[in-house]
């Protein structure tokens, strides 16, 4: 053990700039990982991360990298971060444990929303930052205008940029000899108290909950007590270990370097993301010499931006979804929930996500890793309503007063930051107009690349705008936004009733000179999406007490299974399952079966 030979970095970038990619290199030029393990974004070890090609979760390596330089072995813990703005939590944890970051920029496209957004994050906690000119093996990469990209926009010094490809492996020792030379060494002292950060954890079966965490000062060992600062809780440590990325059980971790450990630990509420681990033993004698211990100033807590309701498809599996959402939360500290009741619905939670895709993530990690059945809300932002003098928030649109003119509605409002290639301009201009938006301003980052910056009602950026502008765009923009403040608005609830029974759960806040024309394309919408019943089923969008739009499903004419009348009985078995599995995400309504799809029907109105 050597502090000044411990290097601790994130890697970060744009999505899909090639971090996990890049990272696995590190991993196997160093031998980290044997050959015959190694397998394409080896830390992205989620099912989930794999299918989509996208980091999630953070994700801990250390490396063990023999200079070029000076011949000695340094100790590189590289932590691997997600691009996507849903995960930025993820980001800003990694970051407060680093000293330095790669800045990983794709050679062929250049500077993106995340790239910037990330450069201010790593800048706030005062990272060396390392610019890393990335697949230098395409075509179309153009490094020299790239590198004056990152010179005139963020101002780092490009003279020596590395240029690398994590596809066919160039640049990788010029990489970590640059991360030795310029990452200045974890700031540590072993021989004080320990004091270790909490950045992770998640819940194993068999071991309980495993804790990851990065020692600030003093050391720790297997078979120490340990306390929890925040919680108080008290565990004897069981095991200790780094990650390589495999988990190795070591006896001694030091200041300065990151591990794991796990104690027997069985509450989720014991050991929290941004908590503390302190010895037992130095903090009852700090108690006891009337100087308590300080604990690190650990993580500002994540504030969601949209809410849903989770509703199990069959009620015996509340309790499950219970458990599932505690031990999901600990492995995902930006996720929030709370016990939600609703008519129809039955009971749930109602849960807070960093945006669209986080909730996604969310609903298929808890189908997928806790084999439940849900039954997902169309997200909503907060709204804050002052009546009387008095603010509350509403974080459903089910709660959203009736029109009345004796309250006042006010929404979040975002700084929204687009890049887009100068000939879009016009097209993201639209958009914005479209959405509610004011135009703050337009810059050129180069002859042919601007930001528009907008100021925009989130509630605007959650439904489709990602998509919208993406197709507007070929692809081409990426967009960054950030909550600023609460503005004003004429807003007000738009029902909807199925079969003349309100359907509470479909609810939804829309601004009043849009309510008719969304109200008109919603119950379209649902009318192609809600199964025929054996009657007619009447659609109402409403305004209180008025019906402004309405449809109707007509009945079901024939029995299903006539059209295999006397046809052979495994074409029957296959239909009646194909019904039988149509219905498992779905809830009663009036009377009427009502998809999941339904539910998300005001996300995407033509
Ligand atoms: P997120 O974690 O989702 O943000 O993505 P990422 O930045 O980790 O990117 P990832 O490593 O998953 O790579 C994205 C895509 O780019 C994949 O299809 C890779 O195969 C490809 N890719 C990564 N590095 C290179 C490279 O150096 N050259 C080329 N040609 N392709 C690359």
């Amino acid at each position: 053990y050597n502090a000044d030979r411990i290097r601790n970095f994130s890697i970060i970038a744009h999505i899909d700039h090639g971090k996990s990619t890049l990272a696995d290199r590190i991993l196997e030029s160093t031998e980290t990982v044997a050959a015959r393990d190694m397998s394409e974004q080896l830390l992205d070890n989620m099912d989930i991360e794999r299918e989509r090609g996208i980091t999630i979760k953070l994700q801990a390596a250390r490396v063990l990298y023999k200079s070029k330089v000076d011949g000695e072995i340094y100790t590189l813990n590289l932590i691997d971060t997600p691009g996507h703005v849903d995960f930025s939590y993820e980001v800003s944890r990694s970051l407060a444990g680093c000293e330095g970051a790669l800045l990983v920029v794709d050679a062929s496209q250049g500077i993106e929303a995340q790239t910037l957004a990330n450069v201010y994050l790593a800048l706030e906690n005062n990272l060396e930052i390392i610019p890393v000119l990335n697949k230098i093996d395409l075509p179309a990469a153009d490094p020299d205008r790239v590198a004056q990209e990152i010179e005139e926009t963020i101002g780092l010094d490009c003279t020596d940029i590395v240029h690398a490809s994590g596809k066919s492996g160039i640049g990788i020792e010029d990489i970590l000899e640059s991360i030795v030379k310029t990452i200045p060494p974890p700031p540590a002292n072993a021989d004080k108290p320990l004091r270790a950060l909490i950045f992770d954890s998640y819940y194993d079966s068999y071991r309980g909950i495993i804790v990851f965490f990065r020692v600030v000062d003093g050391q720790v060992k297997k078979g120490d007590k340990i306390r929890f600062f925040k919680s108080g809780a008290e565990h004897a440590v069981t095991e200790i270990g780094v990650m390589t990325p495999q988990q190795v059980q070591v006896d001694t971790l030091r200041a300065g370097e990151v591990g794991y450990v796990c104690g027997s630990i069985k509450d989720v509420l014991d050991a929290r993301v941004g908590d503390t681990i302190v010895l037992a033993q130095d903090y009852k004698d700090s108690v006891a010499a009337e100087d308590v211990m300080e604990p690190l100033p650990g993580y500002a807590d994540s504030v969601p931006m949209v809410y849903s309701g989770l509703f199990p498809v069959d009620a015996d599996d509340y309790e499950s979804l219970r458990d599932a959402c505690g031990k999901l939360k600990l492995n995902d500290a930006s996720f929030s929930y709370e016990p939600e009741t609703s008519g129809a619905m039955g009971f749930g939670f109602r849960c807070g996500f960093l945006g669209l895709l986080h909730m996604e993530i969310i609903n298929e990690r808890l189908s997928r890793e806790y084999n439940l059945d849900l039954i997902m809300t169309a997200p909503s932002v907060v709204y804050k309503i002052i009546h009387n003098g008095e603010e509350i928030n509403v974080d459903s649109p089910s709660k959203f007063p009736d029109l009345t003119r004796d309250h006042e509605t006010l929404e979040p409002y975002v700084r929204m930051e687009v890049l887009t290639p100068s000939e879009y301009n016009g097209p993201v201009i639209e958009l914005g107009q479209e959405r509610r938006g004011i135009l703050i301003d337009i810059n050129y980052l180069t002859p042919t690349r601007s930001t528009i910056v907008y100021e925009l009602p989130l509630g605007e950026v959650i439904t489709d705008f990602f998509d919208q502008l993406k197709s507007r765009t070929k692809g081409y923009a990426s967009m960054e936004y950030s909550i600023i403040d609460y503005r004003a608005s004429d807003l007000c609830r738009l029902d909807v009733k199925i079969n003349y029974e309100l359907a509470s759960a479909l609810s939804t806040v829309v601004h009043v000179d849009n309510a008719r024309s969304v109200g008109g394309r919603l119950v379209k919408s649902l009318k192609n999406l809600i199964p025929r019943q054996m009657f007619k089923v009447p659609i109402q969008a409403c305004l209180g007490v008025n019906v402004i739009a309405s449809e109707s499903i007509s009945p079901m004419r024939k029995d299903v299974l006539a059209k295999c009348y006397g046809g052979d009985i495994s074409r029957k078995k296959k239909l009646l399952q194909k019904q039988a599995k149509g219905k498992k995400k779905m809830k009663t309504i009036g009377s009427v079966t009502v998809p999941q799809e339904a539910f998300m029907a005001v996300l995407k109105l033509d």
